[in-house]
């Protein structure tokens, strides 16, 4: 079993982090082998818009998103962990989520790919700092949409509130539990959530 972490946050060692990483150990406890990857250290451009992936569910623009269609096509679980930022995801996550409209066509117009997300699951970690009830709204969408076009199910998430500081999330360990709890949900098949839109 293996676990794709996609670390959204430009703050290393901080809320989104520590979240990640305990639910990546979560699924490591029970035997996963987990891989985690800091969006923001890689280059990973904005989509251009220049269709080549219409032609063949390929992208053309030759940076470090073509080491990532692998691991994002055929790990049996992607976690995807990012703050808030207005309302919305990272716009390192977003960036590295347009470009996966490569798979998106691979999936649905080429149908050239075939992902079982009856198997492969996905969960979403994310934190922001304030508390409105329609906080998660615009991740929970962009989310659902992303695990779609990379051919897994949205089974799983942790939506934390209140958290702001850096690192401030280790002051709420209940939160860390939670986030481990979710890494071995994903790993041990444990009922979870479904969202189909
Ligand atoms: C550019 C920016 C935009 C933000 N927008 C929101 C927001 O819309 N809602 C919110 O609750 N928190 C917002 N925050 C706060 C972060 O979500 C919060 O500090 C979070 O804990 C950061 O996680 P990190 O430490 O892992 O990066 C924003 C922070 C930044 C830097």
């Amino acid at each position: 079993m293996q676990v794709l972490g996609i670390m959204g946050s430009p703050r290393r060692g901080s809320n989104t982090e520590l979240l990640l990483d305990s639910a990546l150990s979560g699924a490591e406890s029970l035997g996963a082998e987990t891989v985690k990857i800091v969006v923001s250290e890689m280059d990973i451009r904005p989509c251009m818009e220049l269709y080549h992936c219409a032609l063949d569910g390929t992208c053309s623009i030759r940076d470090d998103m073509q080491q990532l269609y692998g691991p994002l096509a055929t790990a049996d679980c992607v976690v995807l962990a990012s703050p808030i930022f207005f309302y919305g995801l990272t716009s390192q996550a977003k960036a590295l989520i347009d470009r996966c409209q490569a798979l998106w066509v691979r999936r649905h117009v080429l149908k050239s790919w075939v992902p079982d997300d009856s198997i492969r699951k996905g969960a979403l970690i994310a934190v922001g700092a304030t508390g409105g009830p329609r906080l998660f709204d615009g991740v929970i969408q962009t989310s659902t949409y992303f695990f779609d076009a990379i051919g897994v199910r949205y089974a799983d998430e942790l939506l934390v509130r209140g958290v702001d500081g850096k690192a401030q999330v280790r002051d709420f360990p209940r939160l860390l539990d939670e986030a481990v709890e979710l890494g071995s949900r994903l790993v041990s098949g444990a009922p979870s959530i479904h969202r189909t839109s």
